[in-house]
């Protein structure tokens, strides 16, 4: 649940010990405010209700939910894995030196480009997508005469309640090698001949955002049925599952987040269970959190400017922000909760729309906002921004994107500084015939 308890003395919203009217005037909005404290709780919790109660564990951050060069230093001091997704996301935890040990990389279509990166760099583990791509690493790893450790992404065929684009674990998935019989044997018959592949595990991913932990133990039963069947065909012993991420967290009222134990507990019973039941040993287990790290962490302020009423319709307040700064709630009808930052202690009377900037009918931040009356100048913070929004920020409008100040124990930096106009035509080109 959102803190709104924390209030100055005067009317302004506190986030994480400080006074985000003041951080709006500081950094300018709209502004991405990430909060290091919430980011090192949510560790805590990790590392006390999984990590240390369990041997062989690992927990890897999800970084596509936000990643920059100030994370990877957060997400190595607090011992945490990183799984990449992308040679961008990899190029950029290189730049900040994170321990390429503890990279996981995964991807459907990783370029020979990304894999040489990769393998050239002695990343940690690849998440093996399909048999092309094994053949790809394999080839590029005997050219560097190295070995690559790598796991498969498993479809496991299991649905999760969760929006329609963010589930990944069923049969019709463009994700993974799916749980079919000729086509996953063959996978691992496969990884277990190529010379220069180190066949570690397995890995499945059944969605985001989601609050039931029915999907991930029954996908783990699904896999760890295949840790036996790969054993009693060739011999082949599994050393790591890895569970993906997935673990849903608090935007709006309704939602039910779980502590992270609701999760990990139910599949660590699972993997106990299975491996009685089929005489296995224990492989290393693996988490792969994003949102449930970052999610809650971050809020964004903005600028309210228009405010506009349709008589008996609705009252739109427009905001300096939108989709290009947050584009989940026009592609996944995402609802967010928010507050007018500069009138904390105000009864909130009105029935607002906020509405974000761009020539787009659809770029709406949140429907029927209850709000104190809205003046232009005041400061809207909206919950829960902290993942997929910075990370899928995009230019529409040519809108410059936001700066991301981090705070941390009552200090605030800038840790992406604000896009100018300048920086968005920084690599465009005029042909010669029409200069
Ligand atoms: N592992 C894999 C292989 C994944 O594909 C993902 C997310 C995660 C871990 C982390 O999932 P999380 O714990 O953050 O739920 N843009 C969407 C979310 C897409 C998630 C993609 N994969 C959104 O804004 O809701």
């Amino acid at each position: 649940m959102i803190n709104l308890e924390r209030k100055t003395n005067n009317d302004n919203y506190m986030f994480s010990g400080l006074d985000t009217v003041m951080l709006a005037r500081e950094y300018g909005t709209p502004l991405y405010v990430v909060s290091e404290d919430i980011i090192k709780e949510k560790c805590k919790e990790i590392r006390d209700s999984f990590i240390l109660k369990y041997k062989n564990v690992k927990v890897a951050y999800a970084s596509k939910a936000f990643l920059n060069l100030a994370m990877c230093k957060i997400i190595e001091r607090e011992g945490l894995c990183l799984d990449v997704v992308s040679g961008g996301e990899l190029y950029t935890a290189i730049k900040a030196n994170f321990p390429m040990e503890k990279i996981f990389f995964h991807g459907n279509n990783k370029s020979r480009a990304e894999l040489e990166l990769a393998i050239s760099n002695d990343i940690g583990r690849i998440v093996v997508d399909n048999l092309y791509e094994l053949e790809l690493i394999n080839n590029i790893a005997k050219k560097m005469n190295k070995k690559s450790r790598v796991l498969y992404r498993v479809t496991p065929g299991v649905e999760s309640e969760t929006h329609k684009y963010v589930i990944t674990g069923q049969k019709d998935s463009k994700f993974g090698i799916p749980l079919v019989d000729d086509i996953i044997f063959e996978a691992i018959k496969r990884g277990m001949e190529y010379e220069n592949i180190d066949l570690l595990g397995f890995h499945f991913h059944v969605g985001s955002q989601i609050f039931d932990n029915k999907s991930h133990i029954i996908a783990t039963e699904k896999i760890m049925n295949l840790i036996k069947e790969a054993r009693d065909r060739f011999g082949f012993i599994t050393k790591e599952l890895n569970t993906g991420g997935g673990y849903g967290i608090y935007y709006k009222q309704g939602d039910n987040p779980k502590p992270i134990n609701y999760f990990t507990d139910a599949i660590m019973e699972k993997v106990f269970s299975k491996c009685k039941e089929f005489n296995l040993d224990l492989p290393t287990i693996i988490i792969e959190p994003g949102r449930w790290i970052i999610g809650e962490a971050g809020i964004t302020l903005y600028t309210i400017g228009t405010i506009k009423e349709i008589p008996g319709i609705r009252k739109y307040v427009a905001i300096d922000g939108g989709m290009p700064d947050n584009p989940r709630p026009a592609l996944y009808g995402a609802k967010y909760e928010a507050v007018v930052a500069n009138k904390i202690n105000e009864e909130a009377k009105e029935t607002v729309t906020i509405a974000g900037k761009c020539c787009e009918t659809g770029d709406i931040l949140i429907w029927d906002l209850k709000a104190p009356k809205t003046e232009a100048g005041d400061i809207l913070a909206v919950f829960s921004t902290g993942a997929y929004n910075y990370s899928m920020a995009n230019n529409y409008n040519k809108i410059p994107r936001p700066a991301v100040v981090l705070v941390s124990e009552g200090n605030v930096e800038t840790i992406v500084e604000r896009e100018t106009y300048e920086d968005l035509i920084s690599r465009y080109n005029i042909p010669l015939h029409l200069k």
